[in-house]
């Protein structure tokens, strides 16, 4: 990997943080001086900031690949999150502002939420649901979604979200793998300016019998017409007037479970990733306050991720909501009805800290600055960005688009496996580089390496790994631990083998390249998918691309592109000159082994609802096989428009 990612190093734009952070900065530079000192007193530190029934005397045991953090400490992570902030007198802060994609809008303050969680923890008990039993929550953007989350939190059950839009098989295989008892699910929800129904997939999940749910519980918001399961079926309005008002939380060990979260491995059957209370609480508190300056009792922060993924429980249940601090909500899509609708939103409720994923960001590139004109987006200091490398590109527009120009982007790598962000910057310290994710957080190890396990020296590429266990760790794949043992440790002994490539620059600092398995071997170079895509997107034609690896007789692997034109040359010029265009300008960018066999020009890319372009059924596409499961894609017609292209 010597030369080939030589497009993003030769970035060398810096952002130094804005004046006004720099009031923050002393303090937060300190961590890293003071993680490095002493690793384990500074997480021990952090893990102070929350509430404890029983403080812990032993900060971390490591018996490598389980580690427990302060696990002879007892808390309760529902009480961090809610009631301890109603008690030092914040109860009238607004925690959540929610909008509905109609335009509805409720406002739930920390003592609301505080109020209603209690009232769910009685009905869950109600419902039969103790310490240690599996919740499904299959519901969207809603504030009774965060308040199942932790109300199964403070009664130390053990929640797992699925995607409201998982068909109902997918949606089966979870709650059987988990063993859960209860589903709390919707009538319906609205997106894209219609109902979208939840309730009839769950219906059909659990029509075969062979699963252990004895209740569905179902909030009432699409009020669109379902069936009824006398018996089973619960209203959550009905349950929660009956149930009392009270509720004492009892405080569980450190390493009590809090949630499992499946995510998709190299094997068709998901990983059903756990992770336990305290470790995970700190992590994601620490993360979210520092990396992204949060003050709480003046920043307004958006999270756009969807509840039912690892951004969402990260970064807008637990890490925000044990901060206290205020943020947004919606419901639906960003284009309804219009796609002026996420800045209007930013300006109704004077959001300060905005964090989204690179996809979305493409997204609005692709529409047009125009649609962020007729909104003030002067209250926004900070951004962020998670789940793919995010290219200068995109990078540079969203600071200067949305952030006016003077907003740090924090690029944040992390995964549903690490459960808190690992590397950033830290808003009010970093000097920023456009493209790179920057270092690892204070009091996190990670280091890049090659096959064999050697540290790679700066200004080299390899596999990354996370070198010392970190609070927010998984503990296991649920049900599996062989299979936690081989995904993760079994390449590199006590180091945490991540799955993605990246580089070190010539200062150390690091550049994400993808899922190790979207790196191509082209007459036995390697090549990053992230790299080409990059400077595809250079080019002033193109809106958004995708490469992948497709088998090649004479290369081994041969780069193939699928690119999203900009309106304007999409008008312009013919398929034909588009792709010579394109297949030149990587070759000049980044040299010939790199130049694309093919490009295809295509009205749009798959992707998986969560927003990842789904490079592997790229792959199926540009090698002409069968495709496999498609059901985790957000729009199946895509496939047909690319198909057709293809002939
Ligand atoms: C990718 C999402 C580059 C990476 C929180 C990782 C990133 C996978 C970044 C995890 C980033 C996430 N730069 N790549 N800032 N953030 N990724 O589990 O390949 O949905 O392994 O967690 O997304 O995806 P997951």
């Amino acid at each position: 990997m010597s030369d080939r990612i030589d497009h993003l190093l030769n970035e060398t734009r810096r952002f130094a943080p804005p004046e006004a952070l720099a009031g923050a900065s002393a303090t937060s530079a300190a961590l890293y001086e003071r993680a490095r000192e002493d690793r384990l007193g500074f997480w021990a530190e952090q893990a102070r900031e929350l509430q404890w029934a029983t403080p812990f005397t032993e900060v971390l045991d490591w018996e490598p690949p389980h580690a427990r953090w302060f696990h002879d400490g007892t808390l309760n992570v529902a009480v961090n999150c809610l009631d301890r902030h109603v008690e030092a007198g914040h109860g009238d802060r607004v925690a959540l502002r929610w909008e509905g994609e109609p335009g509805d809008r409720r406002t739930l303050t920390y003592a609301d939420m505080t109020a209603e969680v209690k009232r769910l923890a009685n009905v869950l008990t109600s419902l039969g649901v103790r310490a240690g039993d599996r919740v499904a929550i299959y519901l969207p953007m809603l504030p009774e979604a965060v308040a199942a989350m932790l109300a199964c939190a403070r009664i130390g059950a053990v929640h797992t979200a699925v995607f409201g839009g998982f068909s109902p098989s997918n949606l089966r295989g979870r709650i059987d793998d988990a063993g859960a008892t209860l589903v709390i699910t919707t009538d319906g929800a609205w997106r894209k300016g219609k109902v979208f129904p939840l309730k009839p997939t769950v219906d059909e999940a659990l029509r075969e019998p062979g699963h252990g749910v004895t209740n569905v519980l179902v909030v009432r918001r699409g009020e669109n017409e379902i069936e009824w399961t006398p018996g089973r079926d619960v209203w959550y309005h009905d349950a929660m007037a009956a149930a009392d008002a009270e509720h004492e939380a009892e405080a569980f060990p450190a390493e009590h479970p809090l949630f499992i979260l499946y995510t998709s491995g190299t094997t068709g059957k998901p990983k059903g990733i756990l992770h336990t209370s305290a470790g995970y609480l700190t992590q994601t508190a620490f993360t979210h306050r520092h990396v992204f300056d949060l003050k709480p009792e003046s920043d307004v922060y958006w999270c756009t991720a969807d509840i039912g993924w690892v951004t969402g429980h990260s970064y807008i249940v637990y890490g925000p909501m044990a901060n206290g601090t205020t943020q947004v909500m919606h419901e639906g899509t960003f284009d309804t009805p219009t796609p002026e609708r996420p800045w209007q939103i930013i300006e109704r409720y004077g959001v300060t800290v905005f964090y989204t994923a690179p996809t979305a960001i493409r997204t609005f590139m692709k529409l047009g600055r125009q649609h962020t004109q007729s909104s003030d987006l002067s209250s926004l200091r900070v951004l962020g960005t998670v789940g793919e490398p995010i290219n200068p590109e995109a990078w540079m527009w969203y600071r200067e688009v949305i952030g006016g120009g003077t907003t740090p982007v924090m690029d944040t790598w992390w995964q549903t496996e690490t459960g808190a962000i690992m590397i950033s910057g830290l808003a009010s310290v970093t000097t920023l580089k456009p493209g790179s994710a920057q270092v690892p957080i204070p009091g996190i190890d990670i280091d890049v390496v090659d096959e064999q396990g050697e540290p790679v020296g700066d200004g080299d590429g390899g596999l990354l790994v996370v070198t010392s266990p970190w609070p927010s760790m998984l503990r296991t794949i649920w049900g599996d631990d062989d299979r936690y043992r081989e995904t993760y440790w079994q390449k590199f002994g006590d180091r945490y083998f991540a799955g993605d490539g990246a580089r070190k620059d010539d200062d150390g600092e690091i550049w994400l390249l993808g899922r190790v398995d979207d790196v191509m071997n082209v007459s036995g170079h390697r090549l990053s998918t992230a790299e080409i895509e990059s400077s595809l997107v250079a080019h002033e034609s193109t809106a958004e691309a995708a490469v992948v690896g497709a088998s090649d007789e004479t290369t081994g692997q041969a780069v193939v592109a699928f690119v999203i034109l900009k309106q304007r040359f999409a008008d312009e010029l013919t398929v034909e000159e588009s792709e010579a265009v394109l297949r030149k300008h990587v070759a000049a960018e980044i040299g010939a082994i790199a130049r694309p066999r093919q490009v295809f020009i295509v009205p749009d890319l798959p992707k998986t609802r969560s927003g990842k372009i789904m490079r592997r059924l790229l792959r199926d596409l540009a090698e002409g096989r069968d495709l496999g499961d498609t059901t985790t894609l957000a729009d199946q017609t895509v496939v047909d428009a690319i198909r057709s292209q293809l002939r």
